[in-house]
């Protein structure tokens, strides 16, 4: 099967950066919003990063104009309708990403390929409400797309050899390293992320260290480009806690158990960079 036309479901933070990358890649692409104000949001967030990207001379006016000239945005999953692949980016809720599925599975072409960008649902939650599980997997990009050159393949116990042998071409297209993990919350990335994260914040929460100096250690200590608080507030806390808490209650492990001043700072309103405070003020 040869993909053409890529259907993106949200134009969040996500949803935008997935979009420029395949229309960098020569794909035709729809993407969906619920509105047009969020829409609109989106369309210019990629504006915005494709021209930071041609200033910094990753590509040509030419080129982003007509990557640009290959993106088309509505707020109806109708026009889907002639999509080859569909990757879901939305909001981080079982019961919303089913009934995305439920609609693609109607509107879409029986060959096309459905993808969630999840970093926590297991992939089958979502495969099992089509009538096509075997055409179901995981793409989880990472943020911001079009910079992270990894991209996670999450494999079900029921997508088939061929789907994953497209997603395989089709990530490879997008000038991606791939990696093949099962369908369990965390796949590799955040299965070894999380725990992590939630140890820096238990260790400022007992006072070790300051922000500053748990971050420090980090960058110098082991060259990571950002120390774990400044990475959380650019994940977003409630992301982060969305995921451990998920992680938390599929494994039932403590290394997953959110500490208390991540859910704090979550029900303070403190989601950090997105919201201008997070261990640090933007
Ligand atoms: N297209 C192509 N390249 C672009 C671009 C675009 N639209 N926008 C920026 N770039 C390039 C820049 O040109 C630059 O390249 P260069 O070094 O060759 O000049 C590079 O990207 C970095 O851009 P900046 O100089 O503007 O930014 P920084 O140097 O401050 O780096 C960062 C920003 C890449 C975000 C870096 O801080 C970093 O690596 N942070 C860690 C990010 C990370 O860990 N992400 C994963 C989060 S976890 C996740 O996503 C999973 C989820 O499930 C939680």
């Amino acid at each position: 099967m040869k993909i053409q036309t890529v259907g993106v479901v949200g134009c969040g933070l996500m949803g935008s950066g997935i979009v420029e990358v395949c229309a960098r890649a020569g794909y035709n692409v729809v993407v969906r919003e619920i509105n047009d104000d969020l829409l609109q949001r989106g369309l210019d967030r990629i504006h915005r990063s494709m021209s930071k990207g041609v200033s910094r001379g990753k590509l040509t006016q030419e080129e982003m104009d007509a990557a640009l000239a290959r993106i088309t945005g509505t707020v109806s999953l109708e026009a889907f309708s002639q999509a080859d692949i569909v990757i879901e980016a939305v909001i981080e809720n079982a019961e919303t990403k089913k009934e995305v599925f439920a609609a693609l599975d109607d509107i879409c072409p029986p060959h096309a390929i459905l993808a969630s960008n999840t970093s926590s649902i297991p992939i089958i939650t979502m495969a099992a409400v089509t009538g096509r599980p075997n055409q179901v997997l995981g793409l989880h990009f990472f943020n911001p797309v079009p910079v992270m050159p990894l991209l996670e393949i999450v494999r079900t116990i029921l997508t088939d050899e061929a789907t994953m042998n497209v997603a395989r071409q089709f990530g490879e297209s997008l000038g991606k390293t791939m990696v093949v993990s099962k369908d369990m919350p965390g796949f590799i990335v955040n299965r070894l992320l999380v725990p992590y994260l939630l140890d820096a914040v238990r260790l400022l929460q007992d006072g070790l260290a300051t922000r500053e100096d748990i971050d420090t250690a980090i960058k110098l200590g082991l060259n990571h480009p950002m120390g774990p608080l400044t990475l959380l507030d650019f994940v977003g806390l409630d992301t982060a806690l969305f995921i451990a808490d998920a992680m938390y209650e599929e494994f039932r492990d403590p290394r997953y158990a959110a500490p208390p001043l991540l859910r704090q700072m979550v029900t303070a309103g403190y989601l950090g960079r997105k919201s201008g405070r997070g261990f640090y003020e933007y």
